[in-house]
């Protein structure tokens, strides 16, 4: 991973502005909570679908995000995080040799999920500044073998929040052509400017042929815990919690414990924390000649490096080795290496201060460094 590399190069002492750490602990309640399992000798096996109490938490924080109501008996599974979650969607709504579409760049483990699914990732292009999904470009590679698509709203890398009308144009090709589609909505409690985040959830036709794939990682800061879920029908879900039976048997009981413990207040609302942060670092990479479109939502910005002269990869190594900072590069969000080398993805979740210094540190630098010629 290009990341792991970086890191490396870099020296002590360095900024990281490149990976999605939360910027706080979940709340001590919760800590407690599962600690307190760990005490109470919760440490056997739990109900494999995931402990009810969490499941109800789960199905309030739905309702409250989509306005839509879900039953914790027979359409929630709680998964390790949602990198379990989407594996076991996949294997749910496809066969081995099915197509399954990607929206390019994408988050970079997918094409390995899918094709651990035994299934063959097909790529849909979006295209910058706006990165918006058009008609042409998925009926371009939909063939009969595709099966299923992941859409990743709000989106990591580009920061787009799909909207209204894309959501329409997807969401009616699926149920045309019978294909799945699984939305992998980490972010949805990260939404700027005002928006809504949308959700197959809440699209009535939609909801028979969708899995929704939400996690607890970001949004009560506890990657580490390794709680994410599904959210599907009741048939689906009958599927999805055998498969998911047969990979992992369920997460770990006393952090379910732990977790079952969260409140409304305690869902961490990134508009609140993160407008301010998310201006700064778009205006700070503007000013510096970077080519900034402001995301609409989730944790990062996407940002070009062609205006500066510099391949990203090259600029990249050079900000680790160089000025103490770490951003990632974005050749691991594209197919094609060479695709991404004009694009670094940075986060605004570190803290105000981090991403100041990591700003100045950058501006040193490129003012000292030429980009090397040709
Ligand atoms: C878009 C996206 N999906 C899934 C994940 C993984 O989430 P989890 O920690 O719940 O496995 C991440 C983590 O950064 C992500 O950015």
């Amino acid at each position: 991973m290009e990341l792991a590399k970086l890191q490396r190069l870099g020296r002590s002492g360095s900024l990281d502005i490149a990976l999605g750490i939360p910027p706080g602990d979940p709340p001590a309640a919760v800590v407690e909570a599962a600690v307190s399992a760990l005490r109470k000798g919760r440490h056997q096996y739990a109900d494999t679908a995931g402990l009810s109490e969490l499941r109800a938490v789960i199905a309030a924080d739905a309702l409250r995000t989509h306005g839509v109501v879900v039953d914790p008996d027979t359409e929630i599974t709680v998964t390790v995080g949602a990198t379990e979650a989407l594996l076991t969607a996949l294997l749910t709504v496809t066969d081995p040799g099915d197509e399954v579409l990607l929206f390019e760049p994408y988050f970079e483990l997918y094409p390995g999920i899918v094709e651990l699914a035994g299934a063959v990732p097909r790529f849909v292009r979006l295209e910058a500044p706006d990165w918006r999904l058009t008609e042409e470009a998925l009926t371009r590679v939909l063939s009969p073998r595709t099966r299923a698509v992941v859409l990743n709203t709000p989106h990591n890398p580009t920061g787009r929040v799909f909207d209204a009308q894309e959501l329409d144009l997807l969401m009616n090709l699926c149920q045309e052509r019978g294909i799945a589609c699984v939305t992998d909505e980490v972010y949805d409690c990260t939404v700027f400017d005002g928006r809504r985040h949308l959700s197959p959830l809440a699209m009535p036709g939609a909801r028979p042929t969708s899995v929704i794939v939400g996690s607890l990682s970001k949004k009560a800061q506890m990657t580490g815990w390794r709680i994410g879920y599904c959210i599907a029908d009741p048939e689906m879900t009958e599927v999805l919690r055998r498969i998911h039976e047969h990979t992992t048997v369920g997460t770990n009981h006393p952090l379910q414990s732990g977790a079952s413990a969260l409140k409304a207040s305690d869902v961490l609302d990134g508009r609140a924390l993160f407008q301010d942060r998310r201006d700064e670092l778009v205006a700070g990479l503007s000013s510096l000649g970077f080519t900034v479109r402001p995301p609409e939502g989730g944790w990062f910005v996407f940002a070009g490096t062609e205006a500066l002269g510099w391949p990203a990869r090259t600029l990249s190594r050079r900000l680790a080795e160089s000025a103490g900072v770490l951003v990632a590069p974005g050749s691991p969000f594209f197919q094609r290496p060479e695709d991404g080398d004009r694009w670094i993805r940075t986060t605004f979740v570190r803290g105000a201060e981090t991403t100041r210094a990591a700003l100045d540190r950058i501006a040193a630098f490129l003012a000292a460094e030429a980009p090397p010629s040709g």
